[in-house]
């Protein structure tokens, strides 16, 4: 058996992540969560009261910047400089923030090559917009999981009450579809389904069933 690389894209709040890591923890692979590197980089720039639209000077911190991804118990846990910002990062700030940085170019290619080092040798699941067109393009498994703007708000919802956040059903519908838009419009590697991989839509589809299918893809490929 070789050590392949998963690549698994889709727009925002697809349950990528979700089920990205059970497909990991799977086959014992590593799980990167690219996002979470946006965020953290969002996260920071805010902090620092940087312009989002001023590229070279996000640019500039970006390069001073060290994002750590580790496994944890319950998902990625996210190191910024040496500090855990895991739960900083998710929060409605950031979100609504991050698709701005995530549009320039620079970032986009810095981002794009830290990540293709922690692929080098295989054995990775990797989730983002990205992946499969520009990050690892040639992936022996690529998918692209959709679902309906309305399951993915009722997910991310249920996901929030559950937690005990504060949670509006129709912003959380409008987050998702100005975040898609923007992810989808911008110039450098938008959000795009690569030629060669599976479409699943998720919308009637249990975690454990998309897990499954993926599982079945990739160990064709193993
Ligand atoms: O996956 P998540 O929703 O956490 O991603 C946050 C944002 O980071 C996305 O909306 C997108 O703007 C950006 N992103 C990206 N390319 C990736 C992963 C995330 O542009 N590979």
């Amino acid at each position: 058996t070789k050590n392949i690389s998963i690549a698994i894209d889709g727009p925002a709040a697809a349950g990528k992540s979700t089920v990205a890591k059970i497909v990991a923890e799977n086959f014992s692979y590593i799980y990167i969560d690219t996002g979470a590197m946006y965020r953290a980089i969002t996260y920071k720039a805010q902090k620092a009261n940087i312009d989002l639209e001023d590229e070279d000077v996000l640019f500039k911190l970006l390069e001073n910047t060290k994002i750590e991804l580790f496994p944890g118990d319950n998902g990625q846990l996210v190191f910024l400089d040496g500090e855990n910002v895991t739960n900083e990062i998710r929060s409605s700030e950031v979100t609504n923030y991050v698709s701005i940085v995530a549009k320039h170019r620079l970032i986009r290619a810095e981002m794009v090559k830290r990540q293709q080092e922690f692929a080098v040798n295989g054995g990775v699941v990797m989730d983002g917009r990205d992946i499969g067109t520009f990050v690892l393009p040639d992936a022996e498994v690529k998918v692209f999981l959709l679902a309906s703007v309305e399951e993915r708000a009722q997910r991310r919802h249920h996901e929030n009450i559950q937690k005990g956040y504060p949670s509006d059903l129709e912003k959380l519908k409008e987050e998702i579809s100005t975040r898609d838009k923007i992810d989808s419009e911008r110039e450098v590697a938008p959000l795009r389904k690569a030629k060669d991989a599976i479409e699943i839509d998720t919308t009637s589809l249990s975690i454990q069933d998309v897990v499954a299918r993926i599982v079945d893809l990739a160990v064709e490929r193993i």
